[in-house]
C-alpha cells in the first residue's frame, strides 16, 4: 500500500498532536493523589525522604523535559541553543511570574537562593552610614551577604533577635522587635521566610505593613527595602509577591518547588529594580547587550532580564524549570500548603509525645511551614542524625551554632512515613 507524503505529514501532525495531550491529561489524574505524587519521583523506597529543604530529586516530568532538551543540545548545541532559548528562558521566567501573580519583565533566572542573595545584595545602592537590619537567625548567605556591602558601601549591618525563645515567638512581638530597630538610616530589612534553623515563619506581610508606614514620609533613596532569602516558603505558601510586600525575593527552585537542580529566582518590585545594580553582565535580550555593540553609554532601566546572570549555562536545567512550575499548578497550590502543613503538624504532635525531645519549631501554622526542628536532650544531634539515616529516614543538622535535627515533610511524604519517623526519633534519642 502506498502512502501519500502529504497523509504521513498529517498521520505524524496528529500522533504529535496526541502525544503532546496525552501525558497532561494522564499526569493530571496522575497527580489527584499523593501515591500518584510520590509515584512521579524515583526515590528510593526504602528510605522515608525528610531532607527536601537541601536538595531535591526530580519529578518525571522536570527528569523529562531535561532529558529531551540535554538530547537535542548533545544533537546540536548551537544551533538548538539559536532557535530555543529566548523561548524558553521566557517560559521559566513567565511560569514564575505566573506563580508569584506579577509581571515577568520583574523575574530574574538565576542559579540558587545563594546567588538570588548575593546578587541582590552585592548590587544594593547604598550610601555610607545607611544601616542594613537583619536576624541573628538569619543564614549565613544573608549575614555575608550584608557584611561584604557594608565592607565595600560603608554602610552598618545591624543584627537582631525577633524574640527571646522560639517558643514564645508571636507576630506582633517579631514585629514590634523589627520596629524598634528600624531607624531613620535604616536602608533595608532582610529576612528569611522560613528560618532553616528555627522552621519559624516569619510574619512577613505584617513586617512589609509596618515598613510602609515608615516609608510613607521618606524619600524613595531613604525607604527600607525589605529583602527576603523566601527559599523554604517558595513552593509550599501560596503567597504572591504583592501580598507579602517584599522588594526582594529569592529563591531556589531546587527544594520544595522540586525543579531542576541549579535554579532560582529573583523577583523585584518596581522599586526593587530601581534600588539595585546588575553585577553580572546579562546575556538576556534586554537592550543592554546592543547598546554595548552600539558603543552606547546610557543602559535601559532595570529588570528582570538585566538582573539575569550570564554566560552559558546548564541550559536543559533552566528551560525545564517551566514544567516544576506546571506540575506545582496541575497539583494545586493550596492543596500542597494544606498537605504540608497538615503533615507537619503530624510530625509535631508525635515529637512531641517523645521522651526527651523538644520541638522547636512553633506548632502554629501561622508562624511555621515545612520545617521541623527539634532537639534530644543529653544526645548531640549529629549522632541523632546518624542514627536516624541507619533507620532510613534522612534528617539533617541545621549548619548553624545551634545544630538542631531537622525533618521536612513534604508532598512526597505519606503520613505512614511521619509515623516511621516518629518511631525513628523514639529509637535514637
Ligand atoms: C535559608 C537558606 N537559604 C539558602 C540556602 C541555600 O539554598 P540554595 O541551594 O538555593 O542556594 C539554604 C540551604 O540550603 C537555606 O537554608
Amino acid at each position: 500500500m502506498s502512502v501519500s507524503r502529504r497523509s504521513l505529514l498529517m498521520l505524524t501532525a496528529t500522533a504529535t498532536a496526541l502525544a503532546g495531550l496525552r501525558p497532561r491529561t494522564g499526569r493530571a489524574a496522575a497527580v489527584s493523589d499523593w501515591a500518584g505524587v510520590r509515584a512521579l519521583f524515583d526515590l528510593n523506597p526504602e528510605r522515608v525522604h525528610m531532607s527536601t529543604m537541601l536538595i531535591t530529586a526530580h519529578p518525571r516530568p522536570v527528569r523529562e523535559a531535561i532529558e529531551r532538551h540535554r538530547a537535542a543540545m548533545d544533537r546540536d548545541p548551537v544551533e538548538y541553543l539559536e532557535r530555543n532559548d529566548e523561548r524558553l528562558t521566557d517560559e521559566s521566567r513567565a511560569a514564575a511570574a505566573r506563580r508569584l501573580g506579577m509581571h515577568r519583565d520583574n523575574i530574574a533566572i538565576v542559579e540558587s537562593t545563594t546567588v538570588g542573595v548575593g546578587l541582590v545584595y552585592g548590587g544594593l545602592k547604598v550610601r555610607e552610614g545607611q544601616e542594613l537590619l537583619t536576624t541573628e537567625q538569619d543564614y549565613y548567605v544573608t549575614h555575608e551577604s550584608l557584611r561584604g556591602l557594608a565592607r565595600r558601601t560603608g554602610a552598618v549591618v545591624r543584627m537582631i533577635s525577633p524574640f527571646d525563645r522560639v517558643a514564645q515567638a508571636s507576630e506582633a512581638g517579631i514585629v514590634a522587635r523589627i520596629a524598634e530597630a528600624i531607624t531613620p538610616r535604616t536602608r533595608l530589612v532582610a529576612l528569611t521566610w522560613v528560618q532553616s534553623n528555627t522552621g519559624l515563619k516569619m510574619p512577613v506581610a505584617a513586617v512589609a505593613a509596618h515598613l510602609a508606614e515608615v516609608n510613607a514620609g521618606r524619600d524613595e533613596a531613604d525607604q527600607v527595602l525589605l529583602g527576603l532569602d523566601a527559599v523554604h516558603g517558595f513552593g509550599i505558601e501560596p503567597d504572591h509577591l504583592a501580598g507579602l510586600g517584599c522588594d526582594f525575593l529569592m529563591a531556589g527552585c531546587h527544594k520544595w518547588l522540586f525543579g531542576p537542580r541549579g535554579t532560582g529566582i529573583i523577583a523585584f518590585s518596581e522599586r526593587g529594580l530601581r534600588a539595585v545594580e546588575p553585577v553580572v553582565p546579562t546575556f538576556d535580550d534586554s537592550g543592554v547587550f546592543s547598546a554595548w555593540y552600539a558603543g552606547q553609554e546610557e543602559r535601559p532601566s532595570n529588570n528582570g532580564r538585566q538582573m539575569t546572570p550570564g554566560g552559558f549555562k546548564a541550559f536543559e536545567h533552566r528551560w525545564a524549570l517551566a514544567e516544576a512550575f506546571r506540575l506545582h499548578e496541575e497539583i494545586g497550590v493550596a492543596r500542597i500548603a494544606a498537605r504540608t502543613r497538615e503533615l507537619a503538624g503530624a510530625l509535631k504532635d508525635g515529637l512531641a509525645g517523645v521522651r526527651g525531645v523538644t520541638v522547636v519549631t512553633p506548632r502554629s501554622e501561622r508562624l511555621s511551614a515545612g520545617i521541623v526542628a527539634f532537639r534530644a536532650e543529653g544526645v548531640r544531634s549529629g549522632a541523632v542524625v546518624r542514627r536516624l539515616r541507619e533507620r532510613g529516614v534522612i534528617a539533617s543538622v541545621a549548619p548553624y551554632p545551634s545544630q538542631l535535627v531537622r525533618l521536612t515533610p513534604s508532598i512526597i511524604n505519606s503520613e505512614a512515613e511521619i509515623e516511621a519517623a516518629v518511631a525513628a526519633v523514639r529509637a535514637s534519642v
